[in-house]
């Protein structure tokens, strides 16, 4: 009898053996996808979660394997058969069908196609639907990616702490950490401590050491904001880059996030055929066309002459009243990134007063070196900027915020061998959204939290 061989396994044996390959016995185990008969021979749709794809089982009406249902565990033995004029390259002709798991009745994932909604309910057996399948391992390749991107050139990673005693973004958004609620603040750590909103601080100590760096890891923001790309525990990665620019940070963002793309089309090509096939229409060709292209870059103020424009122009926003100085919703980015530009967009040099104090002034004095880069259907999935050097500039600036207490450290970066520094922070999660179409956050995320959401 011949190990247990995976349906990973079943693929590679069909690609070493490209010609005529051997019919042989094999024994695989997995979950009944779909089962059905005609009386006289039965089909099986096994998966057993290596590959996209699964492996069809033929067995004989007569054998009373009919009964299967979806959702159950099942070992099989039988004989391997290469049919190359079918649309899948094998099957299995059972020989015996083994039943390690049943299935009871109120199974919620029967053959019916479920919604996004009812799926989240179930967020312990959505894994196994199709869509899923895809998305967890489209979410775990780019992982990796995002770890080979920087480790191939040199970047080093560094672990920033999830625990933290500042609020990095000055947003105010953070999860606060006590043990018990007698004094809830400063019984453990002898201070506030929040979960991290940003590694960024503590990451940009290590540029000054290392050069390139790079964190990754999960990051957490209290915002009650209830909208398809705000989540309340999300992954983001934060390179920060030593002697250098906002111009050297937009190029890095542009090739990183090329590579990302490139390497996801070329390592999950069965996914991303189903991600353009059910869930976004168009999603290939629009990733392909973005790694052609350039992205472009405009300022803040240029992207308010458009906004203006549009609105003379007929366009209708929620919030029209288009002025130099507001921050852009969501649909502000939109209109600029898919009506004007037609894909993504670095917007740049924003009005000082709505960005983090860490940002390098410009010396128009009203604005700082910041970059977002905006997509189509999504708005902002990166924020980044040179950061200020000057020290003196940087200690006001603080000491407005009162953030100064607390975060010498931070300024004391500029007085002991300091130099031009830029970052970014890609949400993970929303580029997910962006390669895979996914329209919201909570479907990209193994258990998404958001307000009034904890239930796994
Ligand atoms: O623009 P943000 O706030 O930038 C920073 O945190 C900087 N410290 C980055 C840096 O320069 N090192 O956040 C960066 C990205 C956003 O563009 C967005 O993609 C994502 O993080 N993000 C969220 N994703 C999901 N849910 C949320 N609530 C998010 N908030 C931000
Ligand atoms: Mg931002």
């Amino acid at each position: 009898m011949k190990d247990k061989l995976t349906v990973r396994d079943l693929y590679s044996l069909l690609r070493e053996e490209k010609g005529s390959p051997a019919p042989r016995e094999v024994r695989v185990d997995g979950w009944v996808r779909t089962n059905r008969d005609n009386g006289r021979i039965g089909f099986i749709e096994l998966h057993d979660g290596t590959l996209f794809k699964g492996v069809q089982i033929v067995y004989d009406g007569e054998s009373g394997y009919s009964r299967l249902r979806t959702g159950a565990a099942i070992e099989v033995v039988g004989e391997l058969v290469f049919t190359p004029d079918n649309a899948q390259p094998f099957e299995i002709k059972a020989r015996e069908i083994i039943l390690i798991g049943d299935v009871d009745d109120d199974y919620p994932l029967q053959k019916k196609r479920a919604s996004f909604e009812f799926l989240r309910e179930q967020a312990y057996l959505r894994p196994r639907a199709n869509t899923f399948q895809a998305l967890f391992r489209v979410r775990s390749v780019l992982a990796m990616n995002i770890h080979r991107y920087f480790q191939d050139r040199g970047f080093v990673y560094v672990h920033t702490p999830e625990i933290t005693s500042n609020d990095a973004e000055g947003a105010g958004q953070v999860f606060s950490i006590v043990t018990d609620a007698k004094d809830p603040y400063r019984d453990f750590f002898g201070r506030k401590a929040s979960l991290t909103v940003s590694g960024q601080l503590h990451v940009e100590a290590f540029a000054l050491a290392f050069k390139d760096v790079y964190t990754f890891g999960p990051t957490f923001r209290a915002e009650k904001s209830n909208t398809p790309r705000h989540a309340s525990e999300f992954w983001m990665i934060e390179p920060e880059i030593a002697f250098a620019h906002l111009d050297d940070d937009m190029d890095l963002i542009e090739d990183f996030l090329k590579y990302l793309i490139k390497e996801t089309l070329a390592s999950c090509p069965d996914e991303m055929a189903f991600f353009d096939k059910f869930i976004q229409p168009g999603l290939l060709e629009k990733l392909n066309r973005v790694l052609t292209s350039p992205f472009a870059r405009m300022t803040y103020t240029e992207g308010i002459e458009i906004l203006k424009e549009a609105v003379k122009s007929g366009h209708k926003f929620e919030n029209g009243k288009i002025e130099w100085g507001m921050d852009l919703q969501s649909e502000h980015e939109r209109y600029l990134t898919e009506t004007h530009v037609g894909g993504p967009l670095f917007l740049t040099d924003y009005p000082k007063e709505i960005k983090a104090f860490y940002m390098k002034e410009n010396d128009d004095g009203k604005t700082v070196a910041a970059c977002d880069l905006l997509v189509p259907g999504e708005g902002e999935i990166v924020g980044g900027s040179e950061r200020e050097t000057r020290a003196e500039l940087l200690r006001e600036k603080m000491e407005k915020l009162g953030n100064f207490e607390g975060l010498e450290w931070y300024y004391n970066l500029r007085r002991f061998g300091g130099c031009p520094h830029a970052g970014f922070g890609l949400g993970f999660d929303r580029f997910l959204m962006y390669i895979t179409g996914i329209q919201n956050i909570r479907d990209t995320e193994p258990y998404p939290r958001t307000a009034n959401q904890l239930k796994y």
